[in-house]
């Protein structure tokens, strides 16, 4: 059996609950990425996305089961993953250049000067900043630091990217903005992403599939949402692709109907939905009232 570039296997996190006993808040969760895909996750607040995605990293220790990368055990962090916080974590003494000299540099130590400052502005670039090369964190807007820690976390080109609601802190047209600078720089880099979000349709802009996970405790990724619209995207047009409404509503009716009750494949894979495949696929089983659109979903599926 081929192996994927990512594979997660029976992972949970059991916490002290206070009262002398457990609190598994997920578990068993298990799948795979494949090398280049950018993947979203989405759930609702507490269900542990960003448990898993410490980690993903090697910052935090799972109670249960296993990652391999390139296979390889994941134990501690490491320079080939690469990892986006909400809230910048720039170094506050060093201009936006520098900062990403400075891991630039710690990817490839024998690199001339030369080459990682040359390496290092492209990047900046990409995310539109050649402007504000020597402007330190403190004198760039909440956006333009993002686009700092986004350029970086890029610039090292580490194998697997994690990005961990990184626009979550901004306000919805900067937003759109550095979702667009994301795109164009996936599209040039095509590197694996791994990214957290609250936002639906920012989900369907940039993913390749859309995991989404039960409601915790004991949360499990229910269901793998294929995002199948053409690349490269535009937020400005991307909605007028039929298929995006058709996933849209799928992600919306998952997380407002569904996220309590959603359970994987009984072999513990998340079940795989193609909202636009429609009409295309088998004609769903005749629905129990009350899991109609559960049903369907499925069905498009088969
Ligand atoms: N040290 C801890 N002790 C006990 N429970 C913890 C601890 N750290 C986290 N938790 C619990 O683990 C759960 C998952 O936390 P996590 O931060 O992974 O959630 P999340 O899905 O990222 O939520 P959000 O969308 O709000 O960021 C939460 O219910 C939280 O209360
Ligand atoms: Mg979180």
């Amino acid at each position: 059996m081929s192996k994927s570039f990512l594979e997660v296997d029976g992972l949970s996190k059991v916490y002290p609950d206070g009262q002398g006993g457990d609190l598994t808040v997920f578990e068993d969760v298990r799948f795979a990425l494949e090398k280049g895909e950018f993947v979203c996750i989405i759930g609702h607040s507490g269900c542990g996305k960003s448990t898993i995605l410490n980690v993903l990293a090697g910052l935090d220790e799972a109670s249960s089961g296993n990652v391999v990368m390139n296979g390889k055990e994941v134990k501690g962090p490491g320079l080939e993953r690469g990892v986006v916080f909400q809230n910048y974590s720039l170094l506050p003494w060093k201009t936006s250049l520098n900062n990403i000299v400075f891991a630039v540099k710690a990817r490839w130590p024998k690199w001339s000067k030369d080459k990682v400052r040359e390496h290092s502005e492209r990047y900046l670039k990409m995310v539109g900043l050649d402007h504000a090369l020597n402007r330190k964190p403190s004198q760039l807007s909440g956006g333009m630091r993002q686009r700092v820690s986004i350029a970086r976390a890029f610039a090292t080109q580490p194998e697997l990217l994690l990005l961990d609601e990184p626009f979550g802190a901004l306000d919805a047209l900067t937003r759109g903005v550095i979702q667009d600078e994301l795109v164009k720089i996936w599209e040039e880099t095509r590197q694996t992403v791994f990214m957290i979000t609250h936002d639906v349709d920012e989900a369907i802009l940039l993913s390749d599939r859309i995991f989404l996970m039960s409601n915790g405790p004991n949360a499990r990724i229910a269901e793998s949402v294929k995002v199948n619209l053409p690349h490269p995207r535009s937020r400005a047009t991307i909605f007028q692709n039929p298929a995006h409404h058709k996933i849209r509503d799928y992600l919306v009716d998952f997380l407002v109907n569904r996220s309590g009750s959603a359970q994987p494949e009984e072999d513990g894979s998340p079940i795989v939905i193609d909202p636009s495949a429609g009409d295309a696929a088998p004609k769903p089983v005749p629905a129990k009232p009350d899991t109609k659109t559960e049903t369907a979903a499925r069905a498009v599926n088969a």
